[in-house]
């Protein structure tokens, strides 16, 4: 059994106390965690703040040689971080490979574009204050917590850690209780790379135990936060004297407007829909589509759904177990209040235990819990729409604003309609996506507020300090 510790001061803690880790797949122990206590989480806390000042003093080349030791450790284990990652939350085995590949990608570039945060200079003439000049840097904010949640366990951990720790903050991380053992791995390579002491901390616990303990601390500057509405809820209301990134879930809309290029469009929806089984918050989440383009898009799409794999993740197929069976148990409620409905069932609607067959569904309506909640599993569900106008309010009608795809060949009219929807980010002509990492990636509405990507990152965990000369 697979068994990592928490990390504080750069040491291993084993307290004796342990958190069991459940592998979706087998539903059997995969590992276990430490399961830190109050003191245990004030202690990572009271390093961390010791540590920020001499760490920012560090000059910026100089904390990314540091920082290169630890990306190098990573690339060094990558195919046993994506095995751990594989058993722990059942994501296909090279789809872990690639999301710990495409982490490396994102530290190399985020040390590239640290070097880019120049200071704003400017002098007061403007204002009729022409004998002042000003250098505003960007400085760190001090102690970041860092909270991510189970399906990029590795991805969205250092895709805050590093940009907080390059501008010379400290780091509490606390990661998903499914997608600690990933988590706490990353302690391993923290003592191989020998950090300085107190300036990257491990806190494991579950989040309902220890959570208001994790993000109550007074050392707390700032809080760079990935999971669901009820979380970052509860967070913003905790930690309302902290500044504060929150991405959260999202509802997103996939809108066809022409018949133009069909088998493109279907195949975008399904890879954008069912990835990692749906547990993406950019998963296309619903689509909608006006009556006489359906009949003629529906069948691609259920043809490439009938065609996905379902089985293990070690034999990366299509389609996974979701991460628990409470997980399940919430997506089957929506497809059964869609079926009583009157909602259509196109493929799917199978189930053992937490293993869901891929579920298309037809003729769905706006009163029905499915078109507006978000499954967090390999649910889709269509609505058949009149006109433009509709679709684009109910594509706004959601308390979601992550991101939504438009498709269509007229780029004119797909950009009037683009401008027009509600989401942090629109995309023409393909599935949403976070990607490419150095876009700066955003929610509105219930999604989330603050923006992450690697310069907006490395922006958000710094702020301002201007010096003043006035000659
Ligand atoms: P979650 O249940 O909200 O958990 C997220 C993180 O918060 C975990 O580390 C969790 O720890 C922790 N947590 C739970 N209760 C807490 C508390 N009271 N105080 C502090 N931390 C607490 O979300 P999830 O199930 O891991 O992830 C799925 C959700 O995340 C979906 O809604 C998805 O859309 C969203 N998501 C959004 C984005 C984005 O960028 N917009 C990206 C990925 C996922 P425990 O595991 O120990 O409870
Ligand atoms: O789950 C949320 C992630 O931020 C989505 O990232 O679009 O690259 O899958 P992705």
């Amino acid at each position: 059994m697979r068994t990592y510790k928490a990390l504080i001061n750069n040491q291993l803690i084993d307290n004796g106390q342990w958190l069991e880790i459940i592998n979706p797949t087998t539903l059997e122990v995969a590992g276990k965690v430490t399961a830190l206590t109050a003191d245990d989480i004030n202690k990572a806390y009271s390093v961390a703040r010791s540590a920020q000042q001499n760490w920012e003093e560090v000059e910026l080349l100089q904390r990314i040689e540091v920082l290169k030791r630890f990306r190098n450790e990573i690339e060094k284990n990558k195919e046993e971080i994506a095995q751990i990652m594989s058993e722990e939350i059942a994501k296909g085995l090279k789809e872990s490979l690639a999301e710990v590949e495409r982490t490396i990608e994102i530290i190399d570039y985020t040390f590239e574009e640290a070097k880019r945060i120049d200071p704003l200079a400017m002098t007061g003439e403007g204002m009729g204050a022409k004998n002042k000049i000003g250098v505003f840097s960007r400085v760190a904010k001090g102690v970041v917590l860092a909270i991510s949640p189970f399906n990029y366990p590795f991805n969205l951990a250092l895709a805050k850690i590093i940009p907080a720790l390059v501008m010379g903050n400290t780091v509490v991380f606390k990661p998903a209780t499914a997608g600690s053992l990933v988590g706490a791995f990353m302690a391993n390579l923290a003592i191989n790379a020998d950090l300085p002491k107190g300036i990257f901390n491990i806190v494991t616990g579950r989040g309902r135990e220890v959570g208001d303990i994790i993000t109550s601390n007074p050392e707390i500057n700032m809080i760079s936060f990935t999971g669901s509405v009820g979380v970052g809820n509860q967070i913003r209301k905790m930690g309302s004297s902290t500044d504060l990134v929150l991405e959260l879930g999202g509802k997103d809309p996939a809108l066809v407007l022409d018949d133009l290029n069909l088998e493109k469009y279907a195949s975008e929806i399904v890879a954008g829909a069912y990835g990692y089984s749906g547990q993406r918050c950019t998963a296309i989440k619903r689509v909608l589509v006006p009556n006489k383009i359906a009949d003629k898009l529906i069948p691609l799409i259920k043809a490439k759904v009938e065609a996905l794999t379902v089985g293990s993740p070690q034999e990366n197929a299509n389609i996974t177990a979701v991460i628990d069976e409470k997980s399940a148990d919430f997506i089957q409620g929506l497809i059964d209040d869609a079926k009583a409905q009157g909602a259509v069932i196109l493929t799917g609607d199978k189930r053992e235990k937490n293993l869901m067959w891929p579920t298309l569904i037809d003729n769905v309506t706006v009163d029905m819990r499915v078109a507006w909640e978000e499954p967090f599993g390999p649910v889709l569900p269509i609505l058949r729409i009149d006109s433009v106008e509709e679709m684009i309010e109910i594509a706004n009608k959601s308390q979601f604003g992550l991101q939504a795809s438009v498709f269509c060949q007229d780029i004119s009219t797909a950009i009037n309609v683009a401008k027009k929807i509600q989401t942090g980010t629109i995309n023409i002509n393909s599935k949403s996506q976070r990607g490419p990492d150095c876009f700066p990636f955003l929610g509105i509405k219930d999604s989330g507020e603050g923006v992450q990507g690697i310069r907006e990152s490395l922006l958000s965990m710094t702020r301002y300090r201007g010096i003043v000369v006035n000659y």
